[in-house]
């Protein structure tokens, strides 16, 4: 499948946890998405390392970290020993970001780099080429559950187009207020991973994973026309 989806396990009722990471494994999910806050970069505060192991212990799903906290660079190690395959970095939240970007690189991971709804694509302009994906905040970060920013779609659409104009790579992944009824629209204006928290875990995971793999499945068909 050319799209992927990364259900957010924010949402995730915690007591069940192993048993919704194995539902949502077995729906086909792609990857899972980890969202660490630490009540300084975002006002709320989620969880950290220890959860991390024990997501890693269920499931053979890469882990797509995503960091929303200060001083990320003290934390690196920590978060790939536990597990994770992917490690995101707010702009925002650092001062050395290429420094960053090629020590998360060294530890074996893979590196992405997240930008708020305001923050301009001109914060990548000499990153871009070093990075294995580009995270796209289509809410403000901090809380599941909220509305889509309609003007990421244009960033997004800026973002591939960019892409392309320097042959690059990375992934285009887009995280928060994504639901079946915008999804598509999500895809068309480029993005190639979608993270859902609320909209997969809400409900019949099951039925929510595969109602996301139709919407891909007919955006595929379409880019194929
Ligand atoms: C927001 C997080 C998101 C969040 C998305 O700060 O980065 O990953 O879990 O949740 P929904 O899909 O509910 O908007
Ligand atoms: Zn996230």
């Amino acid at each position: 499948m050319k799209y992927r989806l990364s259900p957010s396990i924010l949402a995730v009722d915690f007591g069940r946890l192993a048993a919704e990471i194995a539902n949502v494994e077995k729906a086909g999910a792609s990857y899972l998405h980890f969202d660490v806050m630490d009540g300084h970069f975002v006002p709320s505060i989620s969880f950290g390392m220890p959860v991390l192991r024990a997501v890693r212990a269920c499931t053979r799903l890469p882990l797509d970290v995503h960091l929303m906290i200060e001083e990320p660079e003290r934390y690196l190690r920590d978060f790939r020993e536990s597990g994770a395959d992917l490690i995101t970095v707010h702009v925002e939240a650092v001062r050395h970001l290429h420094r960053i970007v090629t020590g998360v690189r060294e530890l074996g991971a893979r590196a992405g780099v997240a930008l708020n709804p305001a923050t301009p694509l001109c914060m990548l302009d000499y990153i871009l080429s070093e990075v294995d994906l580009v995270l796209i905040m289509s809410v403000n970060p901090g809380f599941g559950g909220q509305e889509f920013i309609p003007a990421s779609l244009g960033k997004i659409r800026e973002l591939k187009r960019l892409r392309e104009e320097r042959g690059l790579s990375f992934e285009i992944e887009v995280d928060g207020g994504i639901g079946l009824s915008n999804a598509q629209d999500v895809i068309r204006a480029g993005a190639d991973v979608i993270v859902a928290g609320t909209s997969v875990f809400g409900g019949d995971i099951g039925e929510n994973v595969r109602g996301f793999q139709k919407i891909f499945e007919a955006c595929e068909k379409e880019s194929l026309l």
